[in-house]
């Protein structure tokens, strides 16, 4: 199968999890259900879930084990974008090509959604199915230490007091890490234990999500700077207007590039334990290094 073809496929079947895993619309009260969808549904690239997937079949797995993780990935990061786009954080009016959750349900509602998605993640992240190696507990507590104040919430927290200030590549690669590369990292991270994976391998998955995780913002802020709004599906060159600490605006465009590449080289390198059943991550790698939006 294509990589397109492929990504098209898992999507496919997330989407059709998640609307399983979501309350429907008329079910009270409709307005906060009705935002939830809104939100998850509104597109978006499904890179966390599909990652989970991937890794899940790169260990041996079946991709039906790795549903439930998948689909709480996506929730916790939809509710991370629905929080991140208020106006008390980036102020945002337009997400996945749609007005933001809080345009069109308002603010409270917005905020309210967030919360709700995330707690949602949990509800269907404790679905898993248990393995030899991993039980529930580890998949909460994996997914729980990623969302909490020293992994996303703590990079949102950076970001959020390194506006307007000049950042060391140091501090700046802290944020990264935090907002965006650890939810990466444990997207495959779960996919691999539903497959039972064994800890080396569970290890190299790591490094390669690290790498790849950390590439991947790094592309966000180059994107941010040289792409327009229409194929970003949410407005562009908003870091420069609030002064952003991005790989652009500390190292420049030119060697922001290079550091894109050079860490999707070592994403590739760490995937090396896994043999050539890793070749669909390593595809994906690629695509996200190369993606346009
Ligand atoms: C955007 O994530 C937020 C970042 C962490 C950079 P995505 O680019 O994966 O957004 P969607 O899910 O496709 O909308
Ligand atoms: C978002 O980073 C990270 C999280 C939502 C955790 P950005 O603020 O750069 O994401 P976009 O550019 O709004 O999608
Ligand atoms: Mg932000
Ligand atoms: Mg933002
Ligand atoms: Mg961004």
């Amino acid at each position: 199968m294509s990589l397109k073809a492929y990504l098209a496929a898992r999507a496919a079947e997330v989407n059709a999890a998640m609307d399983g895993f979501l309350p429907k619309v008329k079910e009270r009260p409709a307005t906060i259900h009705a935002a939830m969808r809104y939100a998850v549904f509104a597109g978006g690239k499904r890179l966390r879930p599909v990652l989970c997937l991937a890794a899940a079949e790169a260990c041996g797995g079946e991709v039906s084990d790795a549903l439930a993780p998948a689909c709480a990935l996506e929730l916790m990061h939809t509710y991370s974008l629905v929080h991140d786009d208020l106006p008390a954080m980036d102020d945002d009016d337009l997400r996945r090509g749609r007005p933001t959750c809080h345009k069109v349900y308002g603010e409270g509602m917005a905020v309210l959604c967030g919360d709700a998605l995330l707690t949602q993640a949990f509800i269907v992240l404790a679905k898993t199915r248990p393995c030899k190696r991993y039980g529930v507990r580890e998949y909460i507590a994996e997914l729980a230490e990623t969302g909490g104040s020293r992994k996303l919430i703590g990079g949102q927290v950076m970001d959020l007091e390194g506006e307007g200030k000049k950042l060391t590549k140091r501090e700046l690669v802290r944020i990264h890490e935090a907002k965006t590369a650890a939810l990466l990292t444990t997207s495959l991270r779960l996919g691999a234990m539903t497959a039972n994976v064994t800890p080396a391998k569970l290890e190299a998955l790591t490094k390669f999500g690290y790498n790849l995780g950390l590439a991947f913002q790094v592309i966000d802020d180059i994107l941010d700077v040289i792409q327009s709004t229409e194929v970003l599906g949410k407005t562009a060159g908003k870091d420069l207007a609030v002064e952003k600490a991005t790989y652009p605006s500390v190292l420049g465009l030119d060697a922001s590039r290079k550091e894109a590449a050079r860490l999707t080289a070592a994403a590739m390198t760490a995937l090396k334990p896994l043999g050539c059943k890793a070749s669909r991550l390593e595809e994906l790698a690629n695509y996200l290094l190369k993606r346009e939006y």
